[in-house]
């Protein structure tokens, strides 16, 4: 399996799950977690499937070592922001514990994002 289609999968596995999260919000007249439903499925669907096009049009298929490291630090911080988030709003860790769960998310969330401005700098010709 390449990357590309790594990312796909991982996107839609979080477009599932963050619809059903928004389903239950709606039916249950609870938004609480309305910021862990947006989170999931910006950062894990809309992110993960631009990632996977990025790898499609642009990066080729062979998954380089820096390839896989992007892929798991997205994944790893996202999987870490989208829990923190969900036991935040859900109000059954209290803020001060999970705080640097979340803070720890952001910076892989972003590191996996400058790993991608790297990759995709280093690719030789845009339309290769
Ligand atoms: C089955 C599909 C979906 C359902 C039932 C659903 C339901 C909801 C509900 C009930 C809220 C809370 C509204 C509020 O309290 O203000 C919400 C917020 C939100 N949803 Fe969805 N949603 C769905 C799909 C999506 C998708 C596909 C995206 C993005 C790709 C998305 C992005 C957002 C965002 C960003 C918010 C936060 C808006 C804000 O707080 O201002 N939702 N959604
Ligand atoms: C390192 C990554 C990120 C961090 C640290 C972060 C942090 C935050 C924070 C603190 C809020 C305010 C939550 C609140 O209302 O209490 C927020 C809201 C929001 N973020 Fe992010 N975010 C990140 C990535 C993204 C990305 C990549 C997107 C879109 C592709 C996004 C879309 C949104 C939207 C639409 C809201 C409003 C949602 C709402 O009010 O429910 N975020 N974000």
């Amino acid at each position: 399996m390449n990357l590309s289609r790594h990312y796909l999968v991982w996107s839609l596995a979080y477009v599932a799950v963050g619809m059903a999260l928004g389903i239950y919000m709606a039916g249950s007249h609870n938004h609480s977690q309305h910021v862990t439903h947006a989170h999931i499925l910006l950062v894990g669907f809309v992110v993960s499937f631009i990632y996977a096009v990025i790898h499609k049009l642009w990066l080729g298929a062979r998954a380089t070592l820096l390839g896989k490291v992007q892929l798991f630090a997205h994944q790893a911080g996202a999987l870490m922001m989208f829990s923190g988030l969900f036991l935040l709003y859900g109000a059954i860790v209290p803020p001060e514990q999970i705080e640097p769960v979340l803070a720890t998310s952001t910076f892989v969330v972003f590191g996996a994002a400058l790993l991608m401005i790297i990759m995709a700098l280093k690719q030789p010709s845009a339309d290769a």
